[in-house]
């Protein structure tokens, strides 16, 4: 989120009291955001939690029971309205709003909140019968229908006029309203490409205006290569890979499309959040991103107040191995805080798994404890707003199969919806027992920055060269060595500044700017600690190989040179050492050779390549700069790499199994555990726990404070 209008509101205010020589007074006032502020509404340091409703889906009798029992069951906001398109406009033109006026009296009146959504995301059926163009077109050609969600042309102009011509209508009648809090825009935007004539054109007009002439693009994308050079923008093609394989065509076309596609949905999103804006007040503006986008790149969006994500732990993952399939998958919510808690000062959790779910390949139950466990993951990971997708278990229906809140009779608590509002009430009795805004030094001192760039992933997905390599994977390995240490970790872009960060960790970051390789090394001499890992600096940022020696991008920093790269076939592994230990790879492994004063850390152990170096690092200036070339099978040898940076450099950390983190809020010290193993903690001597028993028993929590609670 590039745009945090109300904060920029609030410092030209600050910044004119000032220039005009305003008393002291007016001066703290103006510190104080004015009364429709978001931070007013939605606080940073606090977390409001509320849960998805659907009158649409439930008779109007039951409506004013079920907000009732929302509200005394402690939820503060519902939501309403990503999927009502068909009775919101029930034919084209003709909108009726009668039941919404109903259902919003209702929420207020049981003293909720209120999330109103645009319902792009779900057309209703008159919409396809007489403009199917509004539909998405698949890789094989196929026009998509009605009868679903998100299968959508973006891009086309028919379908984005519906879109704003309802934005406008629901601004128009609730951009005021204040018993409406803030609104979602779509629902888990943008995840599928499209093919239609719609799309194609607005490649072109895309690829225009980013080449300005077709030798450009021809020379990026390599037209040089099997005649598939261009004579004008007309005649480009969107890259197809189903038609022809993904390794046959233009990597750098593939990369542009996958740019494309994510600023199609950034677009679209900022110009609902634009127009409706124009017809509102006091209400803020979000999106409910995937916790996991791969298609969609949330900081490309601009007007968004804030950004909020969906997240379902368990669905049928067992990455840690025994009960922990069921205390869910060990990266998500991690990985999501650091990311999301990057985008600016606050950030939502739009969705958070109630129970069972439907969709996964296997639905198992969440483990008692996990919905618990999350919802204080959440909370300590500094998420501002919470909210569970849905209060009632529907009755028939593509979710059917979907907990809720409430069981099938509609009022009944499931056994997790107990467990949910339990906590709600639980994190509401202990979070404000503690405050204190200053993270603590020894927390300062090992904060890391992880740099992310969603251009990177894209082009290491697209070539990624072998099977085995998995870009998501490779993450989630460093993000967990990381937290291994007990650092607060936050995702961080090339344009931030990583000197806010004593350590900074690039996992195969490999297209490089020789501004980006400069600002790594200015960040080392001051001071910083860098990792880079395999794949590295390979390429320059139009996905191209420099001509110079291979990795020659990077090698001066890191004082070795890049000789070869090399990945086995399913079944073959080969060895590294480091002293005396051994570990098995097959992933992928850039082979190098140290310069002088360059330390070697590990050494390939076999094959044409044994002796050479698998991992080096060097004393840079008042930092130092690792590179880790090898994808070791079981991660270990790079946990402790990376653990060794942290203690060469003096900085004290914890020692925390896969899967057990610690966050810390407010000065609230929150200790989780997705291991099937119990951890013992090792707590400091003037900690007072103040919920949960240590050792931390799987899917259980632990809070504790350093400082004594007022
Ligand atoms: C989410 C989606 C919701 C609902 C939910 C079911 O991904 O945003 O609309 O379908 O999954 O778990």
């Amino acid at each position: 989120m590039s745009a945090f209008r109300w904060a920029a509101v609030i410092v030209i205010h600050t910044l004119c009291l000032l220039a005009t020589g305003a008393s002291a007074a007016e001066k703290a006032a103006a510190v104080e955001p004015p009364a429709t502020s978001l931070e007013t509404q939605l606080p940073a340091s606090k977390m409001q939690i509320g849960v998805f409703y659907y009158p649409e889906q439930w008779p109007q009798a039951q409506w004013s029971r079920d907000l009732g029992n929302i509200a005394k069951l402690g939820f503060s906001f519902t939501h309403y309205g990503e999927f009502a398109w068909t009775y919101l406009e029930p034919d084209e033109g003709r909108f009726d709003f009668a039941w919404l006026d109903t259902a919003i009296e209702l929420a207020h009146k049981a003293g909720l909140k209120v999330i109103l959504c645009s319902p792009s995301a779900a057309v209703p059926s008159w919409m396809g019968d007489r403009y199917p163009e509004v539909y998405r077109v698949t890789e094989s050609g196929q026009r998509q229908a009605h009868g679903t969600r998100a299968e959508l042309s973006l891009s086309n102009p028919r379908y984005r006029a519906f879109v704003f011509r309802i934005v406008k209508a629901l601004g128009e009648r609730y951009g005021r309203d204040p018993r409406v809090w803030g609104w979602q825009l779509d629902n888990e935007p943008g995840s599928f490409v499209d093919y239609s004539p719609s799309a194609q054109q607005a490649f072109r007009t895309w690829l225009q205006q980013r080449y300005k002439t077709i030798d450009a693009l021809n020379e990026t994308w390599a037209g040089s290569f099997w005649s598939t050079r261009y004579r004008r923008f007309s005649e480009v093609r969107l890259p197809n890979p189903t038609l022809a394989g993904e390794d046959k065509m233009s990597p750098h076309a593939l990369l542009d499309l996958a740019r494309f596609r994510a600023d199609t949905t950034a677009q679209f999103l900022d110009a609902q959040a634009e127009l409706l804006r124009q017809h509102s007040s006091g209400q803020w503006i979000t999106t409910n991103y995937t916790n996991v986008t791969t298609a969609t790149d949330p900081r490309r969006s601009g007007k968004l107040d804030f950004a909020t994500f969906t997240l379902y732990p368990v669905a049928g993952a067992n990455v840690l191995g025994g009960i922990s399939y069921a205390l869910g998958n060990p990266t998500r919510l991690m990985e999501a805080l650091a990311y999301y808690s990057s985008l600016g000062p606050r950030f939502g959790l739009m969705e958070l798994q109630p129970g069972q779910v439907n969709w996964a390949s296997v639905n198992p139950q969440p483990a008692a404890g996990a919905v618990r466990m999350w919802m204080w993951h959440a909370y300590a990971g500094g998420t501002a707003l919470l909210s569970t997708y849905r209060y009632r278990h529907p009755l028939r229906g593509a979710e059917m199969y979907h907990e809720g809140i409430v069981g099938t009779d509609g009022v009944t608590l499931s056994r997790t919806g107990k467990e949910f509002t339990d906590t709600l009430r639980e994190i509401g009795a202990i979070a404000p027992q503690v405050h204190s805004d200053a993270l603590p030094a020894v927390l300062a001192a090992r904060r890391t920055g992880l740099l992310w760039s969603h251009d990177v992933y894209w082009d290491l997905e697209i070539q990624p060269q072998t099977t085995q390599w998995q870009t998501w994977p490779h993450r989630n390995l460093y993000t967990q060595a990381v937290k291994t240490t007990g650092a607060p970790l936050r995702f961080v872009r090339e344009s931030d500044r990583f000197d806010d960060y004593p350590f900074l960790v690039a996992p195969a970051y490999q297209m490089v700017s020789p501004q980006l390789v400069q600002k790594w090394r200015d960040y080392v001499e001051r001071g910083g600690h860098l990792i880079l890992t395999p794949r590295s600096g390979h390429k320059d940022v139009r996905g191209h190989f420099p001509e110079a020696r291979f990795g020659g991008a990077i090698a001066e920093l890191i004082g070795a040179d890049i000789e070869q790269f090399d990945m086995l076939p399913e079944g073959v592994s080969r060895q590294v050492r480091r002293g005396e230990q051994v570990h098995a790879w097959h992933r992928w492994a850039d082979v190098l050779s140290a310069r002088d004063g360059t330390e070697v850390l590990a050494l390939y152990a076999d094959h044409d390549y044994a002796g050479k170096a698998a991992a080096v690092t060097r004393r840079l200036g008042r930092g130092s700069v690792s590179y880790i070339g090898v994808w070791t099978d079981d991660g270990a040898l790079e946990r402790s790499l990376v653990r060794q940076v942290y203690q060469r450099a003096g900085v004290a950390i914890e020692d925390l199994p896969l899967g057990t983190y610690i966050e810390w809020r407010n000065g609230l010290y929150v200790a989780v555990n997705y291991n099937p193993a119990p951890t013992q903690l090792t707590l400091p001597a003037q900690a007072k726990i103040l919920l949960g028993n240590n050792p931390l028993a799987p899917g259980q929590v632990l809070a504790w404070t350093a400082t004594a609670p007022h």
